[in-house]
This record gives structure tokens, sequence and C-alpha cells, in this order.
């Protein structure tokens, strides 16, 4: 199925849920319907990254034969509803990416009060100490690789223009509270010194959120701190973040000629490298949010009906460069 197919499938679906949420009954079947029901909620289903998850848990619903129930959770409150919701239809566990770590502890207190089984996608639960709840199982990318990879590819890329470091900077978009984007910006920082490229010109500006908007006014707010660099490669823990850090040097007057911006995510950068022009937006790291959306429901499943335990941790890997050149041969591959 074509992206844009999917997506927008999964999208409406979504929508659906949303409006729907709070008549759990009608919308999902009560109790008494013996079909097996399981959860997937996510923190923003406005990422591409998360409504290609939901299709592919969709996948796996069709083919083990379950009900998959898709829930937005943009924060705390709408998370402990969702699972009320979800106990009240009579499902059996849930995946979830929460939208904030520190949730871990009344997550799982919710979700042990209804016996509901919990899976966790991309990003960990933390304790009250801050520290990770190992015990509950997670699938997630290799966000220190993945980190790497971004720094390596930036760097190779400024060598093939053979920009003039001295005059070239870094600006790293940071989200350092939660932990696969502190570890992907650190992973890409550490790469891109190892290189030889000058410490002194690497700039680290937190964003306040984690879209467009957010990432935009943190790098404007670095951009106006140094006037004189003439060629910026942006940093960021996905697409939007380093979506935002380029808009804000297009303000500035810069270009695909002056900015290298590799985000990470791939499904979220595919408007970005389908214009007409090319923009300072190079490339993505696609990782596997088909892996993780399928993987995380069938190991719930399987714990649910044959009581077999997830593994506690999950490394996806697989990582492929997508830019203008490529990205519609490599999101087919993997029936995007
Ligand atoms: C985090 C990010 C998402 C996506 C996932 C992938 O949740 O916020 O954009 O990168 O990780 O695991």
């Amino acid at each position: 199925m074509k992206l844009k197919t999917l997506l927008a499938t999964t999208a409406l679906t979504g929508l659906t849920l949303l409006s729907a949420s709070a008549s759990a009954f009608s919308l999902f079947g009560s109790d008494d319907d013996d079909t097996l029901k399981l959860g997937y909620l996510v923190k923003q289903p406005e990422e591409p990254w998360f409504q290609t998850e939901w299709a592919f848990a969709e996948k796996a619903s069709k083919d083990l034969d379950f009900k998959l129930i898709k829930m937005a959770v943009p924060d705390g409150e709408k998370t402990l509803n969702a699972i009320d919701t979800l106990a009240a239809s009579g499902a059996k566990g849930f995946v979830i990416c929460t939208p904030d770590p520190k949730l871990g502890p009344a997550i799982m207190a919710k979700a042990k009060s209804y016996g509901l089984k919990v899976v966790t996608v991309d990003d960990q639960f933390l304790n009250a100490k801050g520290k990770p709840m190992k015990q509950v199982p997670l699938v997630m990318m290799a966000a220190s690789e993945i980190g790497q990879r971004q720094g390596n590819e930036l760097v190779k890329e400024m060598k093939k223009r053979g920009w003039d470091q001295s005059n070239t900077a870094v600006m790293a978009i940071t989200a350092d509270e939660l932990d696969t984007a502190r570890r992907r910006v650190d992973g890409s920082i550490k790469a891109i010194k190892e290189s030889g490229f000058p410490a002194e010109n690497i700039h680290r500006v937190p964003t306040k959120t984690n879209d467009i908007p957010g990432a935009l006014d943190a790098a404007n707010s670095l951009l106006v701190q140094y006037p004189n660099v003439k060629q910026w490669l942006i940093v960021g823990m996905n697409d939007n973040t380093v979506l935002g850090g380029v808009r804000a040097t297009e303000g500035q007057g810069f270009n695909a000629q002056n900015v290298i911006g590799i985000g990470i995510n791939g499904v979220d950068a595919v408007n970005e490298l389908a214009k007409s022009k090319p923009t300072g937006f190079y490339g993505s790291l696609l990782p596997s949010p088909d892996v993780h959306g399928y993987k995380s429901i069938e190991s719930l499943y399987k714990w649910v009906k044959d009581g077999v335990e997830p593994k506690k941790f999950v490394e996806v890997t697989d990582v492929v460069l997508i830019t203008r050149d490529n990205y519609k041969a490599e999101l087919a591959k993997k029936g995007l």
C-alpha cells in the first residue's frame, strides 16, 4: 500500500476513535463480546511515524485475528482515561508510547488494577527515581547508534561539498528529558566530534516541545547568536525537530546550498523530500516503524493468548538513509 493511502486510512480511523472514545461500549463492544481486544496508545498521532505503527499493528490484528483499539494519548489525563475505556471495553492489554516517561508508575498501577498487560514502544517508562522501568517490555530503536549514523552522514555530505569547517557550525536541537532523544543527539554529536569537526562550532539548544514550531523557536534563538556562520549542519532527535531547524535557517536566508539537515523517522519526511525543489533538509534515517508496530502488538497478543512473556527489550537496529533520490524505492521496500 502506498504510504499516503495507508496514512490517510489510519488517520481517519484514529479520528473516529478520538471522537468516540467516550462511548467505549458502543464502539468497541462490551465485556461479553468474546473477540480478543488489544489497545495501541500513542502520544503523537499526528506524526506519520505513529500512524505507520498503527497501520502495521492493524495488519497484525488481521493476521492474528484480534480487535485493535487505537487511541491518541497526548497527555497524562487522556492516558489514564484511555486505560479506563480499554478496561470497560473488555480489552486484555495495550501497547503504549507514553506522552511522558514519568507516567510509567501511574500507567502500570492502573493497568494492574484492571489486570491489563502492558508493552511499551519507542519511549521507555521511568520510575519515581527517574530510572528506567526495565521490567516492562520495550520495543525501541537503537538510539545511540542511529544518532551516530546521523552525525556520520552529516559529516560525509559536508565533506562531499568541500565546506570550510571553520565557518560551518552544528545546530543540535535537544530534548534531553526524553531518554531516546538525548541518546540520539549525543550519539550524533559524538560522531561529528570524532570526525575531527571543531568542538567549539557545535551548539546545543533545547526545544520546549517535540514538534516543528518548538524546534523552530529553539533554532531561531540559536541563529541570532551566531550571525557569522556560513553553513549549518542540523542535528535533532527526529524529522520534525530537524524540519523546525531547517525552517528557521530559511527565515535567515539560508537554503539547500548551505544547510544540511538529516532527520530520523523517514516516514515524517516524505512531504519534504517530495518538494519540487531541494531544501536544507537533505534526508532522513528511516528505521522500522513497521517492525515496531507489528512486533510490539504481536508480542502482547502472544502474552495474553498463550502466556508467552515478551522479551524485556527488543532493540530495532535496521536503518537506511533516504534522500530525494531514493525515498520512494526505500519506502516501497518496506511496503510503505
Ligand atoms: C520517539 C519520537 C518519535 C519517534 C520514536 C521512534 O517517540 O518522539 O518521533 O522517533 O521515538 O522510536
